[in-house]
C-alpha cells in the first residue's frame, strides 16, 4: 500500500500509525518520528550494517554472517515499505538488499542521548541516608521466584550492592551464591576466604583492627569485579560494616575539583600484595573512566598501595588530589553503617562500592565472615536472562 520510492536527495514523507508516526529520508539519515514526538536520525550505514535478515544474521544463533568492511560504502534506500504497522522495510542501493526493522528494535538500539543513557541503566548515587531503605531481598524469595531475583539484581545494578538476608549459615554457602550469579573466581586465597581474627595474619583483614573503606585486591589484573561477603557469626562487640559509594565520591570530586579529578583518572597507582606464596602487582588509577568519560571503577586501598610510580613533577599535585578524595571518603554523610547479622550476605560491585569495618573485640565473641569473588559479566548476564523471561 505505502511502498514509496525515495530519491535520497529529497526528503519524502509517509504517514504510518502506532509507535512510528512518520519516516523521512534525508541525504544520509532515516529519520523516524515517534508517536511521542521524539525523533531518531539513523545513519544509512549503521542501519544497513545492523540488518537482521537471514543473510546478515544466522537465524539459529543471531550471530553476524557479514563483516561491515564487505558492505557497500554508501548504502542508500531505494524504496521504503511501510505497509506493516511499526515496521520499516528498506530496499537498499546499490545491491538491492532487503532489510526490515521493527519499532521495538529501533527503540532498543536508538542512538539518541536519552536512549543511550537508558541503555547504560539508572545509577543511584547514595550515602548514609539509604540506611532505612536498603537494597535488601530475602534469599528464600530469590530461590523461589524469578521476579524477586530480577528485583535483587536490578537493585545491585542501581546501587552497586544488594543485601541478601537469610542465607543459610553454612560454610561454603557464599560460593554457592557466587556460582548462582556467575562463576567463583579462584585466587591465591582459595575459592573462598575466611575473614576471622588470626594470630599471625598475612593480611590486615585477618585481625581485629578497624579497616578503612577500600576496594579489594587492586593488585590483581583484573581486579575482582564483584565481592560476596557472608556473615556466619557476629557475636563480637564492634565489627560493624561500612559501605561507601565510590561513584558518588568520584562525581563529587569531578564537580568540586575538576583538575584533581583529572589527575586521579590520568595517573596510575601501583598496588602490591606479597606473602610467602604470592607476589601480586598491578597498576590502576584511583578513578577509572571509559572512553566516553563515564565512571568505570574506583581503586582505593591504602593497605596495598605501593610507592606511587609517576613522573616526579606530578607527585605534589597528585597527593593533593588524593588527599581531597580521601577526605570525601571519610565524610560521615557518605558512610553507610550496617551491622551484618548471621545469614546476611552482601554482594557488591568491587569497582564501585568501598567496604570497611569498625574494630571488634574477639576476646568477647566470634566474628566470622566468608567471602568470594565473581566477575560482573555473569551477574549482568543473569539479569538480562531474567529480563528476557519477564518479557522486558
Ligand atoms: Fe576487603
Ligand atoms: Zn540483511
Amino acid at each position: 500500500v505505502s511502498a514509496i520510492s525515495f530519491n535520497a536527495k529529497t526528503a519524502a514523507e509517509s504517514e504510518s500509525p502506532a509507535l512510528i508516526r512518520r519516516v523521512t529520508v534525508t541525504a544520509r539519515r532515516l529519520v523516524v518520528e515517534w508517536r511521542d514526538g521524539e525523533e531518531s536520525a539513523l545513519p544509512f550505514l549503521w542501519l544497513r550494517d545492523s540488518c537482521l535478515c537471514p543473510f546478515c544474521r544466522d537465524p539459529r544463533n543471531g550471530q553476524r554472517l557479514v563483516d561491515a568492511i564487505d558492505l557497500p560504502i554508501e548504502p542508500v534506500p531505494r524504496r521504503l515499505d511501510l505497509s506493516v504497522s511499526d515496521e520499516i522495510g528498506v530496499e537498499w542501493l546499490p545491491d538491492g538488499h532487503l532489510s526490515r526493522y521493527t519499532a521495538a528494535w529501533l527503540a532498543a538500539y536508538d542512538l539518541t542521548d536519552s536512549a543511550r543513557a537508558r541503555r547504560r541503566g539508572r545509577v543511584r548515587l547514595w550515602g548514609w541516608e539509604i540506611v532505612d531503605e536498603l537494597p535488601r531481598v530475602e534469599w528464600s524469595e530469590v530461590t523461589l521466584d524469578a521476579a524477586a531475583e530480577w528485583r535483587a539484581l536490578s537493585l545491585f545494578k542501581e546501587f552497586g550492592f544488594v543485601l541478601f538476608a537469610g542465607v543459610p549459615t553454612e560454610s561454603g554457602m557464599v560460593t554457592r551464591v557466587g556460582d548462582h550469579f556467575g562463576h567463583v573466581r579462584v585466587t591465591n586465597y582459595g575459592r573462598h576466604f575466611d575473614v576471622v581474627s588470626l594470630p599471625n595474619p598475612d593480611n590486615l583483614a585477618y585481625t581485629e583492627a578497624a579497616l578503612a573503606a577500600h576496594t579489594d585486591n587492586p593488585y590483581r589484573d583484573p581486579a575482582p569485579g564483584v565481592q560476596l561477603l557472608h556473615c556466619l557469626e557476629a557475636d563480637a562487640p564492634g565489627g560493624d560494616s561500612i559501605l561507601v559509594d565510590g561513584f558518588r565520591l568520584a562525581e563529587e570530586m569531578r564537580r568540586a575539583d575538576p583538575a584533581g579529578f583529572e589527575l586521579l583518572t590520568r595517573l596510575a597507582l601501583s598496588f602490591r600484595f606479597a606473602n610467602a606464596t604470592a607476589d601480586l602487582a598491578a597498576r590502576a588509577p584511583v578513578i577509572a573512566l571509559d572512553c566516553e568519560g563515564q565512571l568505570v571503577a574506583v581503586h582505593f586501598n591504602s593497605r596495598s598501595a605501593d610507592a606511587p610510580d609517576m613522573p616526579a613533577e606530578a607527585v605534589e599535585s597528585w597527593y593533593a588530589a588524593y588527599r581531597r578524595f580521601a577526605n570525601l571518603l571519610r565524610a560521615p554523610e557518605g558512610e553507610l553503617r550496617l551491622r551484618l547479622d548471621p545469614g546476611d550476605l552482601l554482594m557488591m560491585s568491587n569497582a564501585r562500592v568501598l567496604h570497611g569495618r569498625t574494630a571488634f573485640d574477639a576476646s568477647l565473641g566470634r566474628r566470622h565472615l566468608q567471602g568470594c569473588y565473581i566477575d560482573i559479566d555473569g551477574v549482568l548476564s543473569r539479569l538480562r536472562l531474567l529480563s528476557r523471561e519477564a518479557g522486558g
